[in-house]
């Protein structure tokens, strides 16, 4: 309750809040608290960072090498689920799972499943199950039992799963802490027309087949993140999914579109990270991997792009990066309008075995896009393009010291699966409709 009694005091310094420069990270007061929180993600960040990125991407790729026959047309085949009555898990992250009928009574087997910069996320694999079985979301400060914000602010590991189909209108934020798995195998759950999912200052969540969509900006306030802290939030931005300063994190099998600011942004000092089989469309900024030209603290950033489906009606921001190191490996580009992957400040970009297929705007052929720095300033950030399929004359513009692309591709002895196996790697990306004691 001695949180409680500094909720006056809060109160009493949220005049001093609105004059003061606004405090970053939708903080609006930084107690110990959270203070501490930032602290201790740091150190999470700095443990997890991996020096041998080129080993790391030689481990993933080796996850890849299916035998899958591929193809390079620029249709998508109908996602058909069981072709000649088996089904087909054609990705190393799905082939864990997604084929064993026995889902939904080995739910925690998914922890095992994860590749890639987030691979030894494990959620709430050591906690009990949680079932929510109440949409609403009414009380801030006071979540109800059963409902997802309840769920979220547990001490403990937790594996939440939801009762029934539900459409979930977050009133606020939802401010997950560590060491949570939502799980929405089994039942249609949207995240939509309110506020979106945010990881700030936590490790080790997993997010897994959610349909998040039209979420809203909101206003901000007390919000509990703990069972024993309230926090004074500012204004949401609007993102589906918001990391801040998080560590092993896994999006998995989402479908996303039409989020008021970014489908999902990474920033902070965030790492272990991997964003896979998700499909999104209906949006214009993307993904953001960093935020602040300024924030070196981004350089820390390791993260995993595979497997998803960038679709209709997206406009740039797939991802947009500043700092850190993205593998963008095995995804399906099929539209953009502006450009695909853009960045500043000197991130790298290693792009292998995906496709881009290209709008008709002869403008708009450029997969890559650098922002804010003149080719004398870009020309030795390290960007690579390895067996990527770049159709309807898409052009990856690369770019780095000869040295530094080699370092990335001559120790990468074990080949990333070709573009050409894309469309079945995605096939099956955004959320899944799946019927307990059947596969996925
Ligand atoms: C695409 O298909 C054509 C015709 O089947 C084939 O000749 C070509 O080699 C293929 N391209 C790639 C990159 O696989
Ligand atoms: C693509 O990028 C290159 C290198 O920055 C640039 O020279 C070219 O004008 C761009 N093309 C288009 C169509 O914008």
């Amino acid at each position: 309750m001695e949180t409680i009694s500094k909720l006056s005091l809060f109160v009493f310094f949220f005049s001093f809040v609105l004059i003061v420069p606004a405090f970053q990270a939708n903080i609006g007061y930084l107690d110990e608290v959270l203070e501490g929180r930032k602290l201790e993600s740091l150190r999470h960040a700095r443990e997890l960072f991996v020096t041998d990125t080129d080993d790391h991407i030689a481990e993933f790729n080796q996850h890849v090498r299916m035998a899958l026959e591929g193809t390079n047309s620029t249709r998508r085949s109908l996602r058909k689920k069981h072709i000649g009555g088996r089904c087909l898990a054609t990705n190393p992250i799905d082939r864990c799972w997604r084929c064993r009928p026995d889902w939904a009574t080995d739910r925690k087997r998914l922890a095992t499943c994860v590749k890639g910069f987030g691979r030894n996320t494990v959620g709430g694999k050591y906690g009990r199950i949680y079932v929510v079985t109440n949409p609403t979301d009414n009380d801030m400060v006071n979540p109800k039992p059963g409902t997802l914000r309840h769920a979220v602010i547990q001490k403990e590991p937790l594996w939440i799963i939801f009762a029934r189909n539900m459409v979930i209108t977050l009133k606020q934020e939802l401010l997950v802490s560590s060491h949570k798995t939502i799980d929405g195998r089994g039942a249609q759950v949207h995240i939509a027309y309110g506020a979106g999912i945010t990881v700030q200052f936590a490790r080790n969540v997993i997010i897994h087949n959610l349909r998040i969509h039209d979420t809203i900006s909101t206003s901000g306030g007390l919000i509990r993140d703990s069972v024993d802290h309230i926090g004074l939030r500012t204004t949401s931005d609007g993102d589906g999914v918001s990391v801040y300063g998080s560590t092993n994190v896994w999006i998995d099998h989402l479908s996303m579109s039409n989020c008021k600011d970014g489908l999902i942004d990474i920033i902070e000092g965030s790492t272990a990270i991997t964003v896979s089989n998700n499909h999104m469309t209906r949006h214009n900024d993307v993904m953001l991997f960093g935020a602040h030209d300024d924030q070196p603290l981004d350089s820390i950033m390791q993260i995993t792009v595979a497997f998803n489906h960038f679709g209709q009606g997206l406009i740039q921001r797939m991802p947009r990066c500043r700092w850190g190191f993205v593998h963008v490996v095995n995804n399906d580009y099929t539209h953009w309008i502006m450009y695909a992957i853009g960045g500043s400040h000197n991130p790298t970009i290693v792009s292998q075995g995906n496709r881009y297929i290209a709008p008709p705007n002869l403008a708009a052929k450029n997969v890559t896009h650098r922002i804010d720095a003149p080719e004398s300033v870009w020309k030795d950030w390290t960007w690579v393009s390895e067996g990527d399929l770049l159709m309807n004359g898409a052009v990856f513009v690369p770019s780095g010291t000869p040295q530094n692309v080699k370092k990335y591709s001559r120790k990468d002895k074990i080949k990333v699966k070709p573009a050409t196996y894309v469309t079945r790697l995605t096939r099956f990306a955004g959320a899944l409709n799946c019927k307990v004691g059947k596969p996925c």
